[in-house]
């Protein structure tokens, strides 16, 4: 269970501004479903170029949740320029900060805003684009984007970098990319990550080789699960077979089978033994919660 403060727990029970505006003058659109997060941000202006109202409709976690009723909340009676200003920063300082593993949130927040006032200045038609070069496969996460999301939280790990933006939080393929991008930007500032040595299998017995497939889904797999509202169990080890159950956002998402499976597997190659392949068990993923995760 995260640690969540008061304010974040009132604005996940009694979210403001659910819902959609009809004839909006602004639509924002981030995230995507088959990641467990995301964000549609409507606005609507007064005369003066106010912001009379603004409503989300949100799919994730309590953070997302929280943060989209917050940002709506500092947008009203603003004009675009001083919306334009609100940071992911600022979401999650309202809220009396966040989780670590959670400001995704609030920069996906920051990316629905910007999204939208592009839109409006787009006459209504123009869709968010994603700016840059995509670095993070797993998540669509762009150079630019990890850049920013570095420089306005003065990131120095690649673990803060996937806790800000998601990138690097699934096979892990795109780590390398994100710390040349902290070391250019840190310089020495830049600490080591604290990565597991990877432990290859090969001379193992078979309960050292559970072992470390356990070890590898408690420290590289779960957090980055966790992190989206999911979770995974270790269900058993047949030979080079591993039986594993999605449970929350990862159980519940269509695309789980296709994806969170060949991160798992991806994960588990690169950190036990390359003969692993993965096998889900339907049987015992449980439903998703609605509790706070
Ligand atoms: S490419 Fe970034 S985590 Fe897979």
């Amino acid at each position: 269970m995260w640690e969540y403060t008061d304010k974040v727990r009132d604005h996940f029970f009694n979210p403001h501004n659910v819902g959609e505006i009809e004839n909006p003058d602004g639509v924002g659109e981030v995230g995507s479903l088959a990641c467990g997060d995301a964000l549609r941000l409507t606005f609507k202006l007064d005369k003066d170029g106010k912001i009379k109202d603004a409503k989300f409709k949100t799919f994730g976690c309590a953070s997302a949740i929280a943060t989209s009723s917050v940002l709506t909340e500092l947008i009203k009676g603003k004009t675009l320029d001083e919306a334009a200003k609100v940071t992911n920063k600022d979401i999650a300082d309202y809220l009396g900060g966040l989780p670590e593993q959670k400001m995704h949130c609030s920069v996906m927040g920051r990316e629905a805003l910007e999204a939208a006032i592009e839109n409006y200045q787009g006459g209504g038609k123009k869709k968010h684009e994603l700016e840059g070069n995509v670095v993070c496969t797993c998540f669509g996460v762009t150079d630019k984007e990890i850049e920013r999301v570095i420089r306005e939280n003065d990131l120095t790990t690649v673990e803060d970098v996937t806790n800000y933006c998601k990138a690097g939080g699934g096979c892990g393929g795109c780590r390398g990319e994100i710390e040349k991008i902290i070391d250019t930007i840190q310089g020495d500032k830049a600490k080591e990550m604290p990565v597991t040595a990877p432990r290859r299998a090969s001379g193992l017995t078979n309960i050292q080789k559970i072992q470390l497939i356990q070890q590898t889904i408690n420290e590289q797999i779960r957090p980055a699960l966790r992190a989206h509202g999911g979770n995974i169990e270790l269900i058993d080890v047949e030979g080079n077979k591993v039986i594993v159950a999605f449970r929350g956002m990862c159980a519940q998402c269509k695309l789980a089978e296709f994806t969170m499976k060949d991160v798992v597997e991806a994960k588990l190659r690169e950190f036990v033994t390359k003969e692993l392949f993965v096998e889900e068990d339907k049987e015992s993923a449980l439903q998703p919660h609605n509790h706070l995760e």
